[in-house]
């Protein structure tokens, strides 16, 4: 690779053409014919394998040198974001994963059926099937038809271009700029150019209070320390931590708040129709950093996260801490003027939630 600061770790470059929906491979037939295919594929140990009919191009590239590629979109970055004239700064931010070897046709009916389970379980994951198994009556004839070939990893290249060959201060003004786009991704990838340059100093946007940094949008990574953080509060009772983690990574936005370690420290999230409603959720500040200001601080972000800013009501409910949010402009809601009255109504599905 050119340039070895776009590299991404072994791991990370294997985890993309694990999670792509597909991933690009090309090829020479033996006349020297150039082939390129679409193909599903399932990373096992040094293998990157597909399946295929057994017949047609994807034989003809058996025992040939091919080149097997996954990318994802971070971000679009048009050049205004960074010189109001000039249209030379307009890039794409993106990650990629490359890897180079031969194609070798995966003949044990054992290997086979992993590599048929594990598309299954990617492009399947609600099931509805009985498990693939080499000996199974039910797909030992269809496992025999069936071409399963690889890519055996020879070498592998992971890129992500994420400004690390720009400057801190350019980097400081996309970052900006993407907040105030708030397009789909724009959040996510505020956190790709983050973490792709550590040495930075985090933006105003992100400095919170008493060493924390804030996040503009935490993870499935993040998912089992915030539901550590929330599960035990007293409006997630009755609800298991997989459907409280679940809610989280449905939420139309979700920030929080990050130490010196890097642990998460706080949690906020909000459901927002983007335009008349929001309504905020699971605010929680872990108890030995409460009262120094990470809580409103978390709060202010979620309510100019690009999913949220837009919406003309801001709602939530609390216990005790209407002082904590009357500071933020709340008001109880039965002191907003309305042109009518009206109740709050709930349905509860109590399969869904133990009601004590
Ligand atoms: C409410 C909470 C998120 C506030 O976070 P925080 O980081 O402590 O808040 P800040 O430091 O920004 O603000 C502290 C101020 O909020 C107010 N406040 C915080 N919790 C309060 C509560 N339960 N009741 C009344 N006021 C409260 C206090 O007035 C405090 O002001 P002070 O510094 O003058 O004493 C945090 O205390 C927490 O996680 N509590 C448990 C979970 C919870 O109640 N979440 C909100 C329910 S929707």
């Amino acid at each position: 690779m050119r340039r070895p600061i776009f590299a991404t770790p072994r791991a990370r470059a294997l985890d993309l053409l694990a999670r792509a929906h597909h991933v690009h491979l090309a090829s020479t037939r033996p006349d020297g014919a150039p082939v390129l295919r679409a193909v599903h594929g399932v990373v096992i140990g040094d293998l990157v394998a597909f399946h295929a009919a057994p017949v047609g191009e994807k034989l003809d590239i058996l025992g040939r040198a091919a080149v097997l590629q996954a990318a994802r979109v971070v971000a679009q970055i048009p050049s205004h974001f960074l010189d109001p004239e000039r249209a030379c700064p307009a890039t794409t931010l993106y990650e990629s994963a490359q890897a180079h070897g031969v194609v070798v046709e995966v003949s044990e009916p054992e290997v086979k059926a992993a590599v048929l389970s594990g598309l299954m379980e990617r492009h399947q994951p609600e099931g509805g099937y009985a498990p693939i198994e080499a000996t199974s009556g039910l797909y030992k004839k269809a496992l025999a038809g069936l071409f399963v070939g690889a890519l055996r990893i020879e070498s592998l290249d992971g890129k992500a271009k994420l400004m690390q060959h720009r400057s801190e201060s350019d980097r400081l003004r996309v970052l900006e700029r993407l907040w105030e786009r708030g397009a789909d991704g724009d959040q996510e990838a505020i956190e790709d150019i983050r973490a792709a340059n550590p040495g930075d100093r985090p933006p105003p946007l992100l400095r919170g209070p008493a060493g924390t940094t804030l996040a503009v949008a935490l993870r499935p990574a993040d998912a089992e320390a915030s539901a550590t953080l929330v599960g035990s509060a007293y409006w997630n009772e009755g609800f298991c931590a997989e459907r409280i983690a679940r809610a989280t990574s449905g939420s139309s936005a979700w920030v929080g708040a990050r130490d010196e370690a890097g642990e998460l420290v706080a949690t906020a999230r909000a459901v927002s129709d983007g335009a008349k409603h929001a309504w905020i959720y699971d605010v929680l500040v872990e108890p030995r950093l409460r009262g120094a200001g990470v809580g409103e601080a978390v709060v202010r972000l979620l309510l100019a996260h690009p999913r949220v800013r837009g919406a003309a009501f801001v709602h939530l409910g609390t216990r005790d801490a209407q002082a904590f949010y009357e500071r933020l402009g709340f008001v109880d809601r039965a002191r907003v003027v309305r042109p009518y009255t009206s109740t709050t109504m709930t349905l509860t599905r109590s399969e869904l939630v133990t009601v004590a």
